[in-house]
């Protein structure tokens, strides 16, 4: 992990209208990701961790333009722009064509679900490269030295040479989910989105994946951005972490740190639920569509058990309360 920032987010935000169509009222919409800040630095893994619907995948998606933001900015270092007049920052919103493919290639995105992102009539090997083989060829790669590539990056993940030739339905789980991670890594990316890749999976196998991860990260200088609704498994795996709540970053603080000294009572929760406490986990049910009307206050107040009447007439703001630890709540700034 270095100080040095591979991509910044400032203030992102994205609703979506609940309804669709003509007669669709205006009123209805969800703030999916509502004004959130992070950053990701070099060979760092920074985790968004929060409950299903809070907005960790548009979050995501927002990231590789397969969502377009309502405003906000994302800013991403890009080495090859570095040393020419400009400093390689790049504002990934004016990325067209090529430059966003450019992008892509250095930004891959892990999905959730190996069986469906896989597609079943495809061999493995084309599996791999059908995505990359125009950039590739390209830069002068040919289809021999592909086959090579991709023979060396299944074996990194794990699997071989003579997989090539299978279709995804030959494999596991999570051999399918290595499938995805070798997919991803071909390009050799700068920044890997993986986006639940775990949680689909058996306990134990979910520790065979995220120790690939971590060997992955060890051995490129790789930086990570990494999807969880648990806590411990983020905590397991990242260097820092955020914790969304309805499209806000609630706390944020190395991982370490978090797991030691959590403060947000929602990251108190999200941990004492994920070790089954019945008492807390009851508080987890969710509720986050909302009027427009209704911005006023914590959005966390109506499930805190220690909100006052300031909480849900104010809204908090992410405030840095240790060095490297910020959070969102009105009882603890
Ligand atoms: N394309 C869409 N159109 C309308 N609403 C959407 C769309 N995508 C997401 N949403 C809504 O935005 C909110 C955030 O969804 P998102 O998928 O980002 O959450 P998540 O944190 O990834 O949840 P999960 O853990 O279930 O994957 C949810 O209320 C969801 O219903
Ligand atoms: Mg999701």
């Amino acid at each position: 992990m270095s100080n040095m920032s591979l991509l910044t987010v400032k203030n992102l935000r994205k609703r979506f209208n609940l309804e669709a169509g003509f007669f669709a009222r205006f009123g209805k919409f969800v703030n999916a990701v509502n004004d959130i800040s992070f950053s990701i630095g070099k060979n760092e893994a920074y985790g968004l961790v929060g409950e299903s619907g809070c907005g960790k995948t548009t979050t995501a998606r927002l990231l590789v333009r397969m969502y377009e933001a309502d405003s906000g900015q994302i800013l991403f270092y890009d080495g090859d722009n570095a040393g020419t007049a400009d400093t390689g920052i790049v504002d990934v919103s004016m990325l067209k064509k090529d430059a966003l493919q450019n992008y892509r290639e250095k930004v891959r995105y892990v999905f959730q679900d190996p069986a469906r992102s896989l597609n079943p009539r495809m061999s493995v090997y084309e599996v791999l490269v059908s995505g990359c083989r125009k950039p590739l060829r390209k830069k002068g790669v040919k289809e021999k030295e592909l086959r090579e590539k991709a023979a060396a990056i299944l074996e990194e993940v794990g699997l071989g040479a003579v997989d090539l030739e299978k279709r995804p339905s030959e494999f596991s789980g999570g051999q399918r989910q290595r499938i995805s991670i070798a997919r991803a890594l071909l390009m050799e990316p700068e920044l890997l989105i993986c986006d639940e890749v775990v949680s689909a999976l058996d306990v134990s196998i979910q520790g065979q994946i995220l120790n690939l991860l971590l060997d992955i990260s060890k051995k490129r200088n790789i930086s990570f951005l990494f999807i969880a609704h648990d806590l411990k498994v983020a905590c397991y795996f990242c260097d820092r972490i955020g914790v969304m709540y309805k499209g806000e970053l609630m706390e944020e603080a190395p991982a370490a740190y978090l797991y030691k000294k959590a403060m947000h009572p929602y990251t108190k929760l999200l941990f004492s639920s994920a070790a089954g406490n019945k008492e807390t986990a009851c508080l987890t049910e969710t509720g986050h569509i909302e009027k427009r009307k209704n911005t006023l206050g914590c959005s966390f107040a109506p499930r805190c058990p220690h909100a006052l009447d300031r909480c849900r007439n104010e809204h908090p703001q992410l405030t840095e309360k240790n060095s490297g630890h910020l959070v969102r709540c009105l009882n603890l700034i």
